[in-house]
């Protein structure tokens, strides 16, 4: 069985005020600490994608959200002296965290969570301090709990593939999988989604080879899910976005496994620009489409992908490529000098620079949440996933 290596860390805190997260923009070349010391600084670290992936950045906005309040109480700030107070306060400050990013609904179930708190404390009678006490551990809640259900729906997904190959005349042992985007560690409080259903089956002894998308422009796949994997020691090969219908032609592989940014509550999935190919191409090879996401990723108020709001970032980002300067501008064993470079002409005009895309639900065979994994009834093209949140 392959020895369990530890992940790498999004976030750091010591528990009380001191918040740190790794600057992943400089990953996998340079791992540099920043501190988040404000809201806005959490604010700006989501909305710039120091940090990224849709659980992590709810965590980071509940961490900042509690360490704020914290510092409020020991400076005896004025609105901890009345319940109003405290929700006048804390109002706008969920909802201006709410806007970093648009697609990733964790954020805003991690808000509408607090915000709940908030009601039902002051509902409850308690002060303005018993209040800040409440948000401030729901606000932890928010975080700690997030690696318990990636483990559980890891191991909920991996078995259950396993299992699905055994039936399908497969050895249920050497799984090759496809993933795309970065879903591990880095994109959650830790153990990771996607990512972390590939560790458990590692983990088990029954993975083969996990192959992973660059994941244009951005390239969470090949700066952060390839780090991820060296650093685990899992046995993985990096794949362009463009060669996903090349690689199910030539190699046998068991399913795509994804993460999920927005699952609306027929099943149509927001995750990263490349997923919806990936998932055409997977149904063209019969290939078994699964998308691992904690149950706070599903939106009921949304009823199908058509109302997901999907984020475009800033044209110039599909312009560039960052990463270290090669080959290395000096004989050093390990290149940390960093370069953004630009690929387009100067001042180009027109760029397309969707985020994220939509897999309808037709094209998934199975949802995979911290309850167990969910499938289409025979014959329906859709889930019903108020039956499972
Ligand atoms: O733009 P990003 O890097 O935040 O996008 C991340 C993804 O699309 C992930 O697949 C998703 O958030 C799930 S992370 C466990």
């Amino acid at each position: 069985m392959p020895a369990t290596k530890t992940g790498l860390i999004s976030i750091k805190t010591d528990g009380d005020d001191k918040i740190e997260i790794v600057n992943q923009l400089l990953l996998p070349h340079a791992t540099e600490f920043i501190e988040i010391k404000s809201i806005d600084d959490a604010h700006d670290a989501i909305k710039t994608m120091k940090i990224r992936g849709a659980p992590a950045i709810a965590s980071l906005a509940a961490l900042a959200f509690a360490a704020d309040l914290s510092r409020a109480l020991k400076s005896s700030a004025d609105f901890v002296a009345s319940p109003e107070g405290v929700r006048a306060y804390v109002t706008p400050v969920l909802a201006h965290l709410y806007t970093a990013r648009p697609t990733a609904v964790n954020l805003g179930a991690a808000t509408r969570r607090l915000t709940a708190t908030l009601d039902a404390s002051i509902v409850a009678g308690k002060t303005g301090q018993e209040i800040c006490a409440d948000l401030i551990a729901e606000a932890h809640k928010i975080n700690d709990e997030d690696v318990g259900r990636n483990k559980k729906m890891s191991q909920w997904g991996g078995d259950w593939l396993a299992d699905v190959v055994k039936q399908n005349g497969g050895s249920g042992n050497e799984l090759n999988l496809l993933t795309v985007c970065n879903t591990g560690s880095l994109a959650t409080s830790g153990y990771g989604t996607a990512l972390g259903l590939i560790t458990y089956l590692h983990e088990t002894g029954k993975l083969g080879t996990a192959y992973y998308t660059q994941t244009a422009p951005y390239h969470q796949g090949s700066r952060l899910t390839a780090l991820e994997l060296q650093t685990l020691d899992i046995n993985s090969v990096m794949i362009c976005d463009t060669m996903v219908g090349s690689l199910f032609q030539h190699h046998n592989i068991h399913a795509v496994v994804v993460g999920a940014d927005r699952i609306a509550k027929n099943g149509d999935t927001a995750n990263k620009i490349g997923t919806y190919n990936a998932a055409v191409l997977a149904a063209r090879h019969k290939i078994p489409f699964i998308v691992v996401a904690p149950i706070s990723t599903v939106d009921l108020a949304v009823a199908d992908g058509s109302g997901i709001p999907i984020e475009h970032r800033p044209p110039l980002e599909a312009c560039l490529v960052r990463g270290a300067i090669y080959p290395p501008p000096s004989d050093a064993a390990t290149n940390a000098e960093q370069a953004v470079v630009m690929i387009t002409p100067p001042g180009l005009k027109g760029i397309y620079n969707p985020s994220f895309d939509v897999t309808p639900a037709e094209l998934i065979t199975a949802i995979v949440t911290e309850k167990g994994v969910a499938t289409r009834r025979a014959g329906e093209a859709v889930f019903d996933l108020s039956a499972v949140v």
